[in-house]
């Protein structure tokens, strides 16, 4: 397929996509979100890959939604045609994990992108925020819903309203962040800790996945049962079998389902 606003790659069983707009610090515009949805889409469908990356560029993961595209929009516009955001969910669809490798800005829509992935891991020249005050909106591809959630709300107020950006080691400590890496190792990191992740059973991988967005999603009792419900159906699969046989008999498992 042909791309003209992302790079997308393969490392062994592992696919990255790297937002590709360094004229405009990766703003991400409709075709680029639109790009990041087929890539994730073949990455879906190709029983090679077990886990994807997405990064950016050194200065900027993304430094938001694209200003430019959207200044002159109307309510309207807007609303009628479901504008700026309405393809972004695709991410959160995705079954295989996906790690955001976040160096430089993440700022408004690029924070929030981050976010929709199941971990960040950050170059210590990171930045993220929530700006979209200052252009007299608000966030609106999850910042104000998915930042209390992984920050609490006092970080996640102070971010929204009043632009303050968080630098890596605060984004690790206030828990957004999974790992800070030195900038120069922070693709080849994420990309061998999506490769452990494709290197396990994908059936689990993805009940991991599931169960644990679900603590997100619905009250205590209900994850838990959620959680009880797919570990019972674990043991219908192969690879419990072949784990476990693995551990007793102190050899490295050969999952078949990755
Ligand atoms: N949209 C469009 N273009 C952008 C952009 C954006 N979000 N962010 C940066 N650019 C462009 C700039 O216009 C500039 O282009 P030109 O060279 O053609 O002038 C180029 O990228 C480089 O940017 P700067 O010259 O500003 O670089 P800097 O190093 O001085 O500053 C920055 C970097 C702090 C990221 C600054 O560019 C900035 O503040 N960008 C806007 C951040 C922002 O407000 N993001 C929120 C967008 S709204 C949103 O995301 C809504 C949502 O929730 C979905």
């Amino acid at each position: 397929m042909e791309y003209s606003n992302i790079i997308v790659e393969t490392r062994g069983r592992v696919g990255l996509i790297t937002l590709n707009r360094p004229k405009a610090m990766n703003a991400l515009n409709d075709q680029l979100i639109d790009e990041v949805g087929d890539a994730l889409d073949a990455f879906e469908k190709d029983e090679g890959i077990g886990a994807i990356v997405i990064t950016g560029s050194e200065k900027a993961f993304a430094a938001g939604a694209d200003i430019g595209a959207m200044a002159n929009y109307s309510h309207m516009d807007a609303y009628k045609g479901d504008y700026i955001t309405r393809n972004w969910e695709r991410l959160k669809s995705c079954r295989k994990p996906i790690i955001a490798a976040v160096a430089g800005f993440a700022l408004g829509g690029g924070c929030e992108l981050a976010m929709m992935c199941d971990m960040i891991f950050a170059a210590d020249t990171a930045k993220f925020g929530q700006p979209e005050v200052k252009l007299g909106i608000l966030p609106g591809a999850g910042g104000t819903q998915r930042l209390p959630r992984a920050i609490g709300k006092a970080k996640a107020m102070d971010m929204c309203l009043t632009a303050r950006m968080m630098d890596a080691a605060e984004a690790e400590r206030a828990g957004l962040v999974a790992r800070i890496v030195p900038a120069d190792r922070l693709v080849d990191e994420a990309i061998e800790a999506a490769a452990v992740i494709a290197g396990f059973s994908l059936p689990i991988i993805i009940m991991i996945k599931e169960s644990v967005n679900r603590a997100f999603e619905s009250p205590l009792s209900e994850g838990l049962l959620f959680e009880r419900r797919t570990f019972h159906s674990a043991f219908g699969l192969e690879d419990q079998k072949e784990g476990m046989a693995a551990f007793v008999e102190k050899r490295k498992p050969v999952f078949k389902h990755r």
